[in-house]
């Protein structure tokens, strides 16, 4: 099984470059089965969660050329099937975007219900309302989503009742091609529904709106061929400027859009750490005395949900009690018990963690329970004095390209290994 094994205690120095947004990249992906030209994606991320992805694509009769690990064209011309079920499939959250996709172009689909990070009960209400709403019928049965648009798809107004970045993708795929003019409204604004919507746009849709609350979405009769690049990762993006918060480092942090990380810049700066924003680039110099401060998860433009669990390691590592409430999911606070192991002091109270700082973390064996807080927990190690070993980091390689080796060219002694022997090996080399 593999892991991540880390030596913590030096803080983290040096340049990194982020990759495309993963949350981006699986939209656009589904989005190419729109049109039989060509599509080529490039700054893809070179991630479990986009190859699980391509797989599915080449299993309905798509053809994808992966012509460098970050770049891939899609020709959809022959695709034969509109079901989509495989083991892999049923473990990633973006499987649903097929559903989206295949009905905007052959108005039936029959996707396996999504799997995903456990991080809540994670339900799709808001994407079946929004097909629904455009005349599709749909069904769950034996675990998958049936749905069929008999007469085609049709123009709606759609309101969500939830803030949903899924659902909002899901719906502007599916009515890309659907006749009329659809509204939806109180829309996701993340960065990558704006790229998604501009990916679309580059095919020859008519969507107007993303990044604000409503989307208009005029049809059109066919999408043609485009060649898109994806937008950088304001995730990864913010996990290394907190890494180098926690480990009192300096990383300039390049190829990002500063726009996009404005929220945890506002954070780290309200922490007590210096940052520089240039073009296409932030630089985080961590303060030797962080300061607590209260953070809220929000829909962008608020504090991203997805940063939650890594701006927590920071906090518990800085002088003072914070306060950080999520209010996106239900169940996004499982790290704090592995993080308890390292000698963190946080108590969870619902959707609210009350995060007493401390001098410093020991090293221990933890496991990552999902993505992003197996992300986290790397950033503890590494701020930890001695070894960690971080578990179950399939979950983590879901969504960050070569992780340990971005993280060794800043300086971490970490590596991946396979088994003891390879474990015992780095702890000899660092002793
Ligand atoms: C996307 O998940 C991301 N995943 C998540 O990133 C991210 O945390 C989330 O958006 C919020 O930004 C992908 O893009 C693949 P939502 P998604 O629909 O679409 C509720 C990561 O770490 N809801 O915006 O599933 C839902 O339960 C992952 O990269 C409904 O009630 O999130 C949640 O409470 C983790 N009904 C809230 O809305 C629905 O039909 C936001 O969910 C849909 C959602």
């Amino acid at each position: 099984m593999d892991q991540f094994i880390m030596k913590g205690g030096t803080p983290l120095r040096g340049e990194v470059v982020i990759g495309g947004a993963k949350n981006a990249a699986l939209g656009i992906i589904a989005g190419a089965l729109l049109t039989d030209d060509d599509v080529i994606i490039e700054n893809l991320p070179d991630v479990r969660d986009v190859n699980v992805m391509l797989e599915a694509l080449k299993e309905i009769g798509a053809r994808v050329d992966r012509t460098d690990r970050h770049t891939v064209t899609i020709n959809a011309s022959d695709v034969s099937a509109v079901s989509i079920d495989d083991e892999f499939i049923r473990k990633i959250r973006a499987s649903y975007y097929f559903i989206g996709a295949l009905l905007g172009k052959y108005h039936r689909a029959c996707v396996p219900l999504p799997g995903g990070c456990a991080i809540g009960s994670r339900p799709i209400d808001q994407h079946i309302k929004g097909f629904r709403a455009l005349g599709t019928e749909v069904q769950i049965r034996n675990g998958c989503v049936q749905a069929e648009a008999k007469n085609g798809l049709t123009a709606a107004h759609i309101y969500l009742d939830v803030v949903s970045v899924g659902a909002t993708i899901n719906i502007m795929l599916a009515a890309s091609l659907a006749e009329g003019r659809t509204i939806i409204e109180n829309v996701a604004k993340e960065p990558h529904i704006v790229d998604v919507a501009n990916f679309l746009n580059s095919m020859g849709a008519n969507i107007k709106g993303a990044g604000t609350d409503t989307i208009r979405i005029q049809g059109v009769k066919r999408l043609h061929g485009t060649d898109y690049p994806v937008i950088p990762d304001q995730i990864e993006a913010g996990t290394f400027m907190c890494a180098a918060a926690a480990t009192r480092g300096d990383i300039l942090i390049k190829n990002v859009i500063p726009k996009h990380l404005e929220s945890i810049s506002a954070k780290l700066l309200e922490m007590g750490n210096t940052i520089y924003e240039y073009d296409e680039a932030v630089r985080v110099i961590g303060s030797q005395h962080q300061r607590a401060t209260d953070v809220k998860t929000l829909p962008y433009p608020g504090f991203p949900t997805d940063m939650q669990p890594q701006i927590s390691v920071t906090l518990a590592l800085a002088s003072g009690t914070s306060v950080v409430t999520e209010s996106i999911f239900e169940n996004r606070f499982k790290y704090v018990d592995e993080l308890a192991r390292m000698g963190s002091s946080i108590k969870v109270e619902g959707n609210v963690s009350v995060i007493d700082g401390v001098s410093g973390f020991t090293g221990a064996s933890v496991n990552a329970l999902d993505l992003r807080a197996g992300a986290a927990l790397v950033i503890a190690g590494l701020s930890a004095e001695g070894i960690t070993v971080v578990n179950e980091i399939g979950f983590i390689q879901r969504g960050y390209e070569h992780f340990e080796q971005k993280l060794q060219k800043l300086g971490a002694q970490i590596e991946l290994v396979s088994n003891d022997r390879e474990a015992q090996k780095f702890r000899l080399k660092v002793s």
